[in-house]
């Protein structure tokens, strides 16, 4: 039985049509800044997200951790929302290479304007320096949810005013940009830098960009070789890239369609989740007892793999490599395994 693997919009595989693109493409050693097809997607997404200028990185974490070394000097203190990817899952990163420490606001991703100016720390000699906003839209441990436009705006305002820099963590933009109905650009405007990625629900195998004004993506690609981060015939991840941003963009709302579809069935079986409150590609559903290990398990003997978070609460993703009949054997699965898990309506 072909897998159904919901952890993470972060499996996909290449499609034919994107290998094909990338066995074909035109390369050079990029640290030359010869690589023509690298070259062609720094511009492309810089025009796309409104900047001056945008870096091929090999991962979202790096486009991050670079943002961090662009804004702050070691000592700072960087604000951003509960369960922020920075704080979260980039194994200390911040404060092992940029040497920051992070101020956690707000619930569930977001935050308001009054809570960046509440944080923000007044110079002192005794306090960090507050140097920087960060933004994740959508937020990934927020269950996919889009940071409001109209927040946005108010906290980017406050930001401006106490002199502080802005960056968005937009590993899934693309999704907060479809859900959202806001053009990509006019969802970056209030950011002094945005990284995005390609290898989450766009399908293709690596990378990410940093984007940004000049000056920043100058100072930007000067960290990104210090992380080891130069790549040489980088054109063929990048042709990956510009080939999902081509023919897999918008296909994304097909996923928060799918996302919807599953968070039904779930809530259906007794799953504790509000359907409505799904806006993307992600859907976090909690148990009413501690067995989140044990049904994952359940659910993998039946070839649908999902994600764990804590003993009581599950993650999904939809993607590209599930389709609506897959979604649909996946609630039946898991419908099945919550009752042998004995959930109150089952039977054990
Ligand atoms: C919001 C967010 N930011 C950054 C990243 C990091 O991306 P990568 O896995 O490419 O380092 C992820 C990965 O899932 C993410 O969800």
């Amino acid at each position: 039985m072909p897998i159904i693997d919901l952890r993470s919009d972060t499996v996909t595989r290449p499609s034919p049509g994107m290998r094909e693109a990338m066995a074909g493409a035109e390369v050079g050693d990029d640290v030359y800044g010869e690589d023509p097809t690298v070259t062609r997607l720094e511009r492309e997404v810089a025009a796309l997200l409104g900047k001056e200028a945008a870096l091929f990185v090999p991962s979202g974490s790096m486009g991050n951790q670079i943002a961090l070394l662009v804004h702050t000097r070691p000592g700072d203190e960087v604000i951003v929302g509960e369960g922020a990817h920075l704080a979260w899952y980039e194994s200390g990163a911040g404060a092992a290479i940029a040497g920051v420490q992070f101020a956690t606001i707000g619930r569930g991703g977001t935050f308001s304007a009054d809570e960046v100016r509440a944080a923000a720390k007044p110079l002192r000699d005794y306090h960090p320096r507050t140097s920087l906003v960060a933004v994740e839209n959508t937020h990934n441990r927020g269950g996919g949810k889009v940071f409001p436009a109209s927040e946005v705006t108010a906290v980017a305002s406050v930001a401006r005013e106490l002199g502080l820099g802005l960056h968005l963590d937009g590993a899934r933009l693309w999704n907060a940009a479809l859900a959202s109905g806001c053009a990509v650009n006019e969802l970056c405007a209030p950011f002094d830098t945005v990284s995005v990625c390609f290898s989450k629900g766009l399908g293709a195998p690596v990378g990410s960009a940093l984007s940004g004004s000049r000056e920043a993506i100058g100072r930007a690609r000067r960290f990104r070789k210090m992380l080891g981060g130069g790549m040489r015939q980088a054109g063929i991840l990048a042709a990956g890239a510009l080939y999902a941003l081509e023919h897999q963009r918008e296909r994304l709302k097909d996923d928060h369609a799918n996302a919807q579809l599953l968070a039904a069935g779930l809530a259906q079986a007794g799953f504790l989740l509000d359907p409505a409150t799904i806006e993307t590609n992600v859907v976090i559903a909690r148990l009413d007892s501690g067995r989140a290990e044990q049904l994952a398990a359940l659910a993998a003997d039946s070839s649908v793999l999902v994600g764990a978070l804590d003993a009581r609460t599950l993650r999904f993703v939809t993607h590209l490599d599930v389709d609506r009949n897959g979604v649909l054997e996946a609630i039946r699965v898991l419908t099945e395994a919550w009752k042998q898990c004995g959930s109150p309506g089952g039977g054990v």
